[in-house]
């Protein structure tokens, strides 16, 4: 394969999805193993992470690898970098899309206690940092790397609380502490990588569809250009641009996939 498409295909690529039990991830990681990826699902949820590698692999014929982590946790972080190693031979592309919160988490601001905002900028921010430093860490040893972590448009632009109206729903004080922290730590790494093949990207997508109230759904559609909240699916083609060659260029950007959310 040559040309345009050659930069496309991540055949033979190899793609460690870090919360790839997810909502998100698990969709990413089917995406990638279409794509002809080898792909490892690492998740603290290992019992979930196993269903999915197990449906992924009859619908695709390609069953992504399961490993553990925790993302707080530096000797579970090294531990989820040497297996995949061991597993597939090396990583060229991490992708973070774990979402680690307390039990008090999504408490309106005025009720958020001082230690539960620090726990949950610990687990999210912190465990972002920890994942972003060992890999590119790992890259800069290796040849070089992809990284690519997920922020939302709230770390863009302030939320638009009057959605929620009328629902028990919030947008958490900290999430946009943390996710505004996300796009600036890609630039920073982006930065302080320069000249080590590596490219560090986040993207920031609009709310994902996962059984919202109605009144919710069509007050966040009002501003949207077409669809409203996005299915998971609608930001993979985004994840396969930035995690391809096709994107060599594009390096310590926050990439925004959001409907027009944001506009
Ligand atoms: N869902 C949305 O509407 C939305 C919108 C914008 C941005 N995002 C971002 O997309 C990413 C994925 O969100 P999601 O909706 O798929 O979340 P999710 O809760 O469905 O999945 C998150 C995954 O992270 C794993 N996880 C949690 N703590 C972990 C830890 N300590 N170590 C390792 N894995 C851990 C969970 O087991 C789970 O599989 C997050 O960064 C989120 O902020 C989501």
């Amino acid at each position: 394969m040559s040309g345009i498409s050659a930069l496309l295909e991540l055949d033979g690529k190899r793609i460690v999805v870090v919360g790839g039990a997810g909502l998100l991830g698990s969709k990413i990681c089917e995406a990638i193993s279409r794509a002809g990826a080898r792909c490892v699902i690492a998740d603290i949820n290992v019992a979930r992470a196993e269903e999915i590698a197990e449906k992924i692999g009859s619908d695709t014929g390609a069953r992504p690898e399961v490993t553990t982590v925790s993302i707080v946790d530096p000797s579970s972080v090294d531990e989820m970098i040497n297996s995949v190693a061991r597993k597939i031979g090396g990583i060229d592309v991490l992708i973070n899309s774990s979402y680690p919160r307390n039990s008090n988490y999504g408490r309106k601001f005025e009720n958020v206690e001082f230690k539960d905002f620090c726990e949950n900028v610990n687990l999210h921010l912190g465990g972002y940092f920890l994942v972003s430093q060992k890999v590119l860490e790992y890259f800069k040893a290796n040849g070089g790397g992809v990284l690519l972590n997920m922020s939302s448009v709230y770390g863009m632009i302030a939320p638009r609380f009057r959605i929620y109206d009328g629902t028990a729903m919030t947008m958490p004080v900290e999430y946009a502490a943390i996710k505004s922290a996300i796009i600036h730590l890609t630039k920073y790494m982006a930065a302080y990588y320069a000249g080590n093949n590596i490219r560090v990207n986040c993207i920031s997508l609009g709310g994902l569809w996962d059984h919202q109230p109605e009144s919710f759904l069509s007050e966040y559609r009002k501003h949207c250009i077409d669809k409203g909240m996005l299915d998971a699916a609608d930001v993979v083609g985004t994840v396969l641009f930035l995690a391809s060659d096709m994107s060599r260029y594009v390096n310590g950007q926050n990439v925004c996939v959001d409907d027009g959310f944001t506009l």
